[in-house]
């Protein structure tokens, strides 16, 4: 006898019902795959790049709602996002692996297909740098074409960043740090604020809090290092020192965003220890 589910009691009819692919709205995800050219490859590539933007979507959610409770002195659930957000990374850094199967030869069958277009322009990605203070406002310039995407990011830019948030937190707790001038900018280090943060690893008993909240950020931004790095050494693999689709010089851009720090101060400590 065939096995049948439904004996067991599983739902077998969803006439008026919602299901599976209700929730989830998946008619329009698996609808949304739009290959221009005849090569196989270039599915890959498009869901490749469609699930790094979910994901990114998820990692901003987790960020946001980080930043919120810092502000509200709630670092226990705070830790679990950030924890959370340096998965999501770790994730994206496996599906490189995936992209990595793909030769050159079968990608410059569709490259013509993508025209300028290029993860230079993630609104999603300069969002999460935006989130966590690596603001150059001249990387807003590509969306200026959707006024809703400029504006959100020039929003963001005026907010206060997770790292902000988290040296008002540092400030809550006594040490004396200036807040910036500008909030527009990238964080660049600071002195107090380095000193506020020897102060706190040279006695994690006493500031445990403030100890791990540091190292939640350290891995989020080691392991977004690890994606910037897979990702130029990808492109490298792919098409090689090539201008990039987005204009730039490619690899040697990439490079160049190897070494942008999210947050000075953490790094910088680590030498006087
Ligand atoms: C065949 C695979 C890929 C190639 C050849 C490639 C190539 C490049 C190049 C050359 C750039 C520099 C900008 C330009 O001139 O275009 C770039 C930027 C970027 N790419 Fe890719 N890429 C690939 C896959 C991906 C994937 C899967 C993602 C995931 C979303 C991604 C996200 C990004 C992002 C966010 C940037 C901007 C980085 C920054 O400004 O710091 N790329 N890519």
């Amino acid at each position: 006898m065939t096995y049948d589910p439904a004996s067991e009691g599983a739902r077998m009819s969803f006439t008026g019902r919602m299901s599976y692919g209700d929730y989830l709205d998946l008619d329009r995800i698996l609808r949304a795959q739009h290959p221009l050219s005849q090569a196989h490859d270039e599915m890959l590539f498009i869901i490749q790049h469609q699930t790094s933007e979910l994901w990114m979507k998820l990692a901003l959610h987790e960020m946001d709602a980080a930043r919120e409770a810092i502000g509200a002195g709630r670092l226990q659930p705070a830790f679990k996002m950030l924890t959370r957000v340096a998965r999501i990374m770790e994730q994206l850094n496996s599906a490189w692996d995936v992209l990595r199967t793909m030769t050159p030869s079968e990608y410059t069958e569709f490259r013509e297909s993508l025209g300028e277009s290029s993860g230079f322009q993630s609104y999603q990605y300069r969002m999460i740098e935006f989130v966590a203070g690596n603001r150059n406002m001249a990387m807003i310039r590509p969306h200026e074409h959707r006024p809703e995407i400029a504006e959100a990011l020039l929003a963001e830019a005026a907010r206060p960043s997770l790292y902000d948030t988290v040296i008002a937190r540092l400030r809550a707790s006594g040490f004396q740090i200036a807040p910036r001038e500008r909030l527009d900018e990238p964080h660049r280090p600071d002195p107090a604020a380095r000193a506020a943060w020897a102060e706190i690893y040279r006695d994690p008993q006493r500031h445990w809090e403030l100890y791990e909240l540091a190292e939640k950020l350290v891995d989020f931004e080691d392991y977004f290092r690890r994606w910037r790095f897979n990702h130029v050494t990808t492109v490298k693999r792919i098409i090689g020192f090539k201008r990039g689709s987005g204009g730039t010089s490619g690899v040697s851009y990439l490079r160049r965003m190897l070494d942008v720090v999210l947050f000075p101060d953490l790094w910088e400590l680590r030498t006087e220890l």
